[in-house]
């Protein structure tokens, strides 16, 4: 029963190639590249590390940064072989529901919201630190810590205004319909990775090798490269992952892709391999610069080469990653509202999802709901809880992309996309499942526990799924446009426009 009600590929397909919203096809292979680069860099590297490395893994947060880019990279060819064989919208709610039916692509559309809504307001958090940091180093202005911290944060606030701020101010561009053209977005991950490099250049100069093995002591815990043990390398992994989520952005651009079966694995594997070599070498320095123990900051790249004396570094560097970070913003509250179109137009969610606005043709409601949620979100809870639950919401979705790889290929053996991954059906799709639960699992280091033992961060997905479940049983189960078809031969929900 789980697996009933597959969503008819001749149905998605057809959906697809109808070109009436006017999206064209445009982006080449380099271009989502750009794409998946300018959604994967960004807070998880500008932001996360500095707690990742300060309280996780201290220096060897460099190998996590390796274990996570590994499952990552597994993900990624799952991602890549669906993508090139459906190249629909919707992403892996989509290819799910193709596969493995309505429950479970409700399963992982509910999942997305974590990635996407949640995610978005992890970086809402990361961009509000540099913010504030430029303020004050330039001596503008100092925001009150109560209004830049939340309750839960290592410095207790009331909230975080300047979080809360950039999300109204993208939810209100991307009311508008702000419609990035490859040539901004190009321009942007230019200056994004231009400042990754900028940190590598500067940085490197001045490594002090002692960073690499600091005594032990009440800070440096056990001391030398692995202050926290190998469990604190796999609690980095967990919690940095977050700075590979974005590739699959990529798979949401496919019916704007020139030669979708062909591109959409290039861009989604070209860009995590990019950002994978770079992440790895700016932890390496950063880990150098200054003692990791140091790091627990907002804005640990800025803050490590401002301690080195190189305060205008820290400034270029900030501006930068605002400039990155907001694009990362802008893909995430874009993705959110495009994969709850997706299921609204399906039915499992209210129609008013779908709704567009008469004049911009934005989904605008959507867009205003989710903009004050993950302002409230990104105002009132801290990062590292935020960031958690967006790594379990992603994960989550990646096992059942690695679940639709064999499914597809028994269920429509004659779809051939462009892109297989080797080794058989299996062994990759296993080993994605497998070293995604692992990191699921080492997200319990860390966190915060409830009752003595559960991991805070478990027990939020937990309610969120119950949630989620009793939403679909109660509405979408009903309303479903797939089941609708079956039963009275109902047409597909089109977008009311008001
Ligand atoms: N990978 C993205 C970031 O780090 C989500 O901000």
């Amino acid at each position: 029963m789980i697996m009933q009600r597959v969503k008819p590929l001749s149905r998605i397909l057809a959906e697809g190639s109808d070109e009436s919203h006017g999206l064209k096809r445009s982006l080449g292979p380099w271009a989502l590249t750009a794409m998946g680069i300018g959604a994967i860099i960004g807070t998880g590297i500008f932001v996360l590390t500095g707690v990742a490395s300060a309280t996780r893994a201290g220096p060897a947060l460099t190998l996590s940064f390796v274990v996570a880019g590994i499952v990552s990279a597994l993900a990624a060819l799952c991602y890549a072989e669906v993508s090139s064989k459906i190249p629909i919208s919707g992403s892996a709610y989509t290819y799910t529901y193709a596969t493995l039916g309505e429950v479970l692509a409700w399963i992982v559309g509910w999942a997305l919201v974590l990635e996407y809504a949640l995610g978005a307001a992890t970086v809402s958090v990361g961009w509000s630190g540099y913010f504030t940091f430029i303020l004050h180093t330039l001596h503008i202005w100092d925001v009150p810590q109560t209004w830049q911290h939340s309750h839960w944060d290592a410095t207790p606030g009331i909230a975080n205004l300047p979080a809360a701020a950039i999300i109204f101010l993208i939810t209100a561009l991307l009311v508008r319909g702000t419609k990035e053209s490859g040539t901004v977005n190009a321009v942007i991950v230019g200056i994004k990775v231009a400042v990754v490099l900028f940190f590598i250049a500067v940085g490197i100069g001045h490594i002090n090798p002692a960073n690499y093995h600091l005594p032990a002591g009440p800070q440096a815990g056990e001391g030398g490269y692995f202050p926290f043990g190998w469990a604190g390398v796999f609690a980095g992994a967990a919690f940095i992952f977050f700075a590979y989520i974005g590739f699959d952005a990529v798979s949401t651009t496919a019916e704007e892709a020139k030669n979708p079966s062909r591109d959409l694995p290039f861009g989604i594997i070209a860009s995590l391999v990019i950002c994978t070599v770079l992440y790895i070498v700016v932890v390496a320095i950063l880990n150098g610069l200054v003692p990791f123990y140091t790091l627990n900051v907002n804005f640990p790249v800025a803050y490590a080469v401002d301690s080195v004396g190189l305060a205008w570094a820290g400034v270029i560097i900030s501006f930068g990653a605002i400039a990155g970070l907001t694009t990362v913003l802008l893909v995430m509250m874009y993705g959110q509202t495009r994969i709850f179109y997706a299921m609204s137009r399906d039915g499992l969610i209210p129609p008013v999802f779908v709704r567009l606005h008469s004049s911009w043709r934005t989904p605008w409601i959507s867009q205003i709901i989710f903009g004050v949620l993950i302002a409230a979100a990104g105002a009132l809870f801290p990062i590292s809880i935020l960031g958690s639950l967006t790594n379990m919401g992603t994960l989550s979705a990646f096992i059942l992309v690695a679940f639709a790889v064999p499914m597809l290929r028994n269920r429509h053996p004659e779809l051939k996309g462009a892109f297989t991954i080797p080794f058989g059906p299996y062994i990759i799709p296993v080993l994605t499942m497998i070293t995604a639960l692992g990191l699921i699992y080492f997200l319990r280091y860390g966190n915060p526990v409830v009752w003595g033992f559960f991991p805070l961060v478990w027990l939020g997905f937990v309610i969120w799924f119950v949630v989620g479940l009793i939403f679909y049983f109660a509405y979408g189960r009903n309303k479903s446009t797939v089941a609708l078809e079956h039963t009275e031969g109902l047409a597909v929900r089109q977008p009311p426009v008001n």
